[in-house]
């Protein structure tokens, strides 16, 4: 069986309600009713995206995908799968070319652009694997210019910046420029400058990507508190470990959604196809 085969035969989000094995029932009906969840942060419907070309391509298929306010989603899925496409729609970077997306009931499809930036502005943080700090500018600068488009006073801005950089523990390096920062101390200055607006959902793509295991999971447990005071939190990974800290996981493969975690078993399958499938040793 090839990998496209062990594809076809699994549901995705949008299409597979009614031929999906047992297991996935209880979160299609999650998805598909919204009486059976709280309030919905995110809510994709049809939601496409086709790059022009030529060639064009359909790097996400049309799909449907609610999630929560207060949810902790990750989105798994090899190189090339569509997840910073994903990233970018449901972050209002760029628009679908088809279906409709609310965010908190707001429908963005309509929207002009100067009112998609301001609801960017006003309700996503974003967090990226290589941190994007201005390197001349210190700690508290890289996080308050974030406000500079909001009509924040200078002063506020600097107050506001001081108690994210708190918050996310570095009190002790307001003033330091990005250089003299340790890679997940960098990640925190990013994690506060996301934090500044008051966002409501925190898009994260890859943000453990450069760091070592042990900061990663520092960052990781940053983001575990964050999340258990009430930020939504979607996280795209292809780290096991950081994938299983999220309540709930979706696969994307191919510009197509599933729920929960399969990158493990289509790792298997693309190994065991090839035949490179390490077993253990025999004793
Ligand atoms: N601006 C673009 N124009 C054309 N194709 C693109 C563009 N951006 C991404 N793609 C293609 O869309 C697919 C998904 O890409 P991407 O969302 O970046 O995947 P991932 O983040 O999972 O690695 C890939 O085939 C990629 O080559
Ligand atoms: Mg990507």
């Amino acid at each position: 069986m090839t990998e496209d085969d062990a594809t076809m035969i699994l549901p995705t989000v949008s299409g597979g309600a009614a031929g999906g094995p047992a297991d996935d029932t209880a979160v299609f009906a999650r998805v598909n009713d919204p009486a059976a969840a709280g309030k919905a942060l995110i809510e994709l419907e049809g939601v496409g995206m086709t790059y022009p070309g030529p060639p064009p391509v359909e790097a996400l298929k049309p799909v449907d995908l609610r999630i929560d306010e207060g949810e902790y989603v990750a989105i798994v899925g090899p190189s090339g799968s569509g997840k910073s496409t994903l990233l970018n729609l449901l972050g209002l970077l760029d628009a679908p070319t088809a279906g409709t997306y609310r965010l908190d009931g707001r429908d963005t499809s309509t929207m002009k652009e100067a009112h998609r930036t301001q609801l960017r502005a006003e309700k996503i943080g974003f967090i990226f694997q290589s941190f994007h700090l201005m390197a001349h500018r210190t700690a508290t600068e890289n996080v308050a210019m974030s406000l500079v488009y909001q009509g924040i006073p200078k002063r506020k801005r600097r107050q506001i910046a001081r108690e994210k950089l708190e918050l996310v523990g570095l009190s002790h390096r307001l003033d330091a420029l990005p250089t003299t920062l340790s890679g997940g101390e960098r990640q925190r200055v990013a994690i506060a400058r996301a934090l500044a607006a008051g966002p409501s959902l925190l898009l994260c793509d890859e943000p453990t990507g450069n760091l070592d295991s042990k900061t990663a999971d520092s960052i990781m447990a940053t983001l575990d508190e964050l999340h258990d005071e009430g930020l939504t939190i979607l996280i795209i990974t292809h780290d096991h470990e950081v994938a299983e800290r999220a309540l709930r996981a979706v696969t994307i493969r191919d510009g197509q959604l599933r729920e929960g975690n399969h990158l493990h078993d289509d790792h298997a399958v693309s190994a065991a196809a090839a035949g490179t499938l390490v077993m253990p040793k025999a004793t």
